[in-house]
């Protein structure tokens, strides 16, 4: 019988596992990217699979990190304008035809470990989304509001009643009906955000919407006023 396995000896191989395809599949877009030539649609395919790919891997990367807090620590960087339109493409790619968009400017800025953000901005957008009609707007807003930014993802879906409010953060709470209710998303983000230093909010109404944001101190430093060429 093998020796038994921690549950971090457990998490890292996994995470290790996970980066090994996710690496090929980065290489596989680049290369994709290169041959396409003038086909700029697929050309477009292609770095977006490049993108995600990093977006994944950054998540494989703090999994890694909580395995083994003492090894050196990879850190990717993501403009957040990048990963705001990342998020809008994946979650129009799962409900296709939904109403998703983003309002108003995105601030300049660049985030440290773009992975985790983007899955959060998945999770709320996908919640805010499922809760919506499919003609009912859910839009994705950011705003830097004094040190914090905010990002707030807005529906006017079904809402939430008081009991499912107070429940939303649980682990395996779900009122879907779907054959795949996880119930992980919000407790996911929560636990992401707080790894972070930020926070996750809501505000529902029940039949008028929902509001999720997401709130990260201390982005004053990282604002920037124009792009690098390049970007
Ligand atoms: N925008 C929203 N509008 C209405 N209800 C919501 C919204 N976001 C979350 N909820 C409620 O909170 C519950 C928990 O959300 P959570 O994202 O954690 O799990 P889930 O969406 O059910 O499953 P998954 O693990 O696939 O995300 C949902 O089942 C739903 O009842
Ligand atoms: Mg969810």
């Amino acid at each position: 019988m093998g020796v038994p396995r921690t549950e971090k000896q457990v998490l890292a191989g996994w995470a290790h596992d996970l980066g090994k395809p996710l690496q090929v599949i980065r290489s596989h877009g680049q290369r994709l990217a290169k041959v396409v030539g003038s086909d700029r649609q697929t050309r477009e395919l292609a770095l977006a699979i490049v993108a995600l790919s990093d977006d994944a891997l950054s998540v494989v990367d703090c999994l890694m990190e909580s395995a083994r807090p003492n090894q050196p620590r990879v850190v990717r960087r993501g403009w957040l304008h990048a990963i705001l339109w990342r998020v809008v493409v994946v979650v129009r790619e799962l409900h296709p035809g939904c109403a998703l968009r983003i309002r108003g400017s995105i601030p300049v800025l660049e985030i440290e470990r773009p992975g985790p953000l983007f899955s959060v901005l998945v999770n709320l957008a996908d919640n805010a989304v499922r809760a919506s009609d499919r003609c009912q707007p859910v839009t994705i807003r950011a705003r830097l509001n004094g040190d914090d930014l905010a990002i707030d993802v807005n529906d006017r879906g079904v809402g939430m009643s008081d009991i499912v409010r107070k429940r939303a953060f649980e682990p395996y709470f779900s009122t879907r009906k779907d054959s795949r209710p996880a119930g992980l998303g919000l407790s996911e983000c929560r636990a992401q955000i707080e790894s972070m230093g930020g926070r996750v909010e809501l505000e529902s109404v029940e039949a008028k919407g929902t509001r999720a944001s997401v709130i990260l101190p201390g982005f004053t430093n990282h604002v920037r006023n124009r792009f690098p060429s390049g970007v």
